[in-house]
């Protein structure tokens, strides 16, 4: 997409579609020929309420006004909800060209929202007659903005979008093109764009260290697992200052294994890798950006399915020891609940990296999307203020998140009797007894678990997303990065 940024009224533009941000009760200015359309449209029609669309031609050229309700209550999450949906009727029109009337305040939403609305995953189907996406948006400023302010704001927001689409591009592939292995070849190629570090342990490199959760859940498939990791370390050397690490829950497929899903909606759990793809995503923002910030990404790759070789319920299995004086011993007693599993070898070999904070995001649970739907992923932890640094972060983005408790009882209800923990407990409070799995990897150091179960992808037409995944995470760790304490 591209973007040309001016100091001007959009009404001077040369392009087959205007937008114009509207107030409620609020009558926009607009020139001659619309005016007159406007003026003969009931009240009812629009009013510029938030959500509120109206699209206007006269001749060739079309204007699009968008609500944003009261002239008070305007957020960033509106205008990326008013610019994705104008965007989206353009593109069902056909529109190529636009050009929108902005204040600097609403530059940065209106860019990531063009950027994420008119991404779409078209890759294997025919193209439709009328439908494009927009190729190309002019951006007029008000005539004493500061453009050199306003192009640093673009170039920003846009690697971010873009990073964002970087992740849901490769987030919607299938399972059957999407496998462990692909994803790392992704993460090297990646590394090698963004002059990132990496590196990739294959099936021969995780069984002489121990990987024993990740190995015990790629078992089961044709396809091997692998922990892929990513450094960014920018000069001058941060090196005395530790990483933070971002860890992410791939699973390019979740059958549930011998602990089979029912059939029904059984295919969504190709997104299952889209905390993996978060932190790839993100990874790619923050060396575009040159961050100055040490960050490292550790991805725990597998496909988790049925077969004569598959972990079984009450296998006990031995994550990776790293550095610490005990590895933990693991009973399975659901294989269906192989996001922790993988995550607990991860979260290990991240801290063996000493980093300052963990971060991990992770589809992990289907309590999770009961508590919460769609609307806010879950945060739980161990850093009070590492969670609102985050929940912060989630705010501005409109990526939310909202918390879940993570006590003693929950960690309690993991214990088991032939081992240090049990891979379930059971169905009350699975978010919670879920992190409280994952709490037993990360010892001391400041940690935020995110379970973006229900926010990975979408089944329903989003304002500035299409259906399928939602780069989610990548935005809000890139914000929470900018804001670091
Ligand atoms: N990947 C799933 C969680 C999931 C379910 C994400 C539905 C999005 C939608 C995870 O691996 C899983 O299967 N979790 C189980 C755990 C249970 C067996 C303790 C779950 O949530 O049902
Ligand atoms: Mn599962
Ligand atoms: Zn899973």
């Amino acid at each position: 997409m591209n973007f040309r940024l001016v100091c001007t009224t959009v009404f001077s533009q040369r392009v087959p579609a205007l937008i114009l941000f509207c107030h409620e009760k609020e009558r926009p200015a607009v020139p001659i020929p619309f005016r007159n359309l406007l003026d003969r449209l009931p009240r009812k029609e629009f009013n510029g309420a938030d959500k509120q669309l109206l699209l206007l031609h006269s001749g060739a050229s079309h204007l699009l006004l968008a609500g944003l309700g009261k002239r008070g209550g305007v957020t960033p999450e509106k205008i990326r909800r008013a610019t994705g949906a104008a965007v989206k009727r353009l593109g069902s029109i056909g529109i190529t060209q636009a050009a929108v009337q902005l204040g600097m305040d609403q530059l940065v939403p209106t860019v990531e929202a063009a950027i994420l609305a008119s991404y779409q995953f078209l890759k294997f189907k025919a193209p439709s007659d009328n439908h494009t996406a927009l190729k190309s948006l002019t951006l007029c400023l008000p005539k004493d903005a500061d453009l050199a302010v306003a192009k640093a704001l673009l170039a920003r927001a846009r690697v971010i979008a873009e990073s964002a689409n970087y992740a849901r591009a490769i987030g919607n592939l299938p399972a059957n093109l999407v496998y462990p292995e692909v994803l790392a070849d992704h993460a090297r190629s990646l590394a090698e764009e963004c002059h990132l570090a990496c590196t990739v342990l294959d099936k021969p490199a995780l069984e002489s260290a121990g990987f024993g959760g990740l190995l015990a859940v790629g078992s089961g498939s044709a396809r091997d697992p692998r922990l892929i990791a990513l450094a960014y370390n920018p000069e001058p050397r941060t090196e005395n200052r530790e990483p933070i690490a971002l860890v992410g829950k791939a699973l390019t497929f979740d059958s549930g294994g011998i602990s089979i899903k029912p059939a029904d909606k059984m295919d969504e759990m190709k997104f299952d890798k889209c905390g993996g793809l978060a932190v790839l995503g993100a990874m790619r923002a923050i060396a575009t950006l040159r961050l100055p910030l040490h960050v490292i990404g550790v991805i725990a790759a597998a496909e988790n399915m049925p077969s004569a070789t598959s972990y079984r319920p009450g296998d006990i299995v031995t994550s990776y020891k790293g550095n610490n004086k005990r590895a933990v011993t693991i009973e399975v007693l659901n294989t269906d609940a192989e996001g922790r599993v993988v995550l607990g070898d991860a979260l290990t070999y991240a801290r063996e990296r000493n980093p300052q904070a963990i971060i991990d995001l992770a589809t992990l649970t289907g309590a999770c999307v009961v508590a919460l739907g769609p609307f806010a992923a879950g945060v739980l932890g161990n850093d009070e203020q590492l969670q609102q640094q985050l929940r912060a972060a989630g705010e501005r983005t409109g990526e939310r998140l909202w918390p879940l408790p993570l006590w003693q009882e929950y960690k309690d209800k993991i214990k088991s009797d032939v081992a240090d923990i049990k891979n379930t407990g059971g169905r009350d409070g699975g978010a919670s007894t879920a992190a409280a799995f994952l709490a037993k990897f990360v010892g001391d150091t400041p940690w935020a678990h995110l379970d973006i179960a229900g926010t990975a992808w979408t089944t329903e037409e989003h304002p500035y997303l299409g259906k399928g995944a939602t780069g989610f995470g990548v935005r809000l760790l890139l914000d929470a990065l900018q804001h670091w304490k």
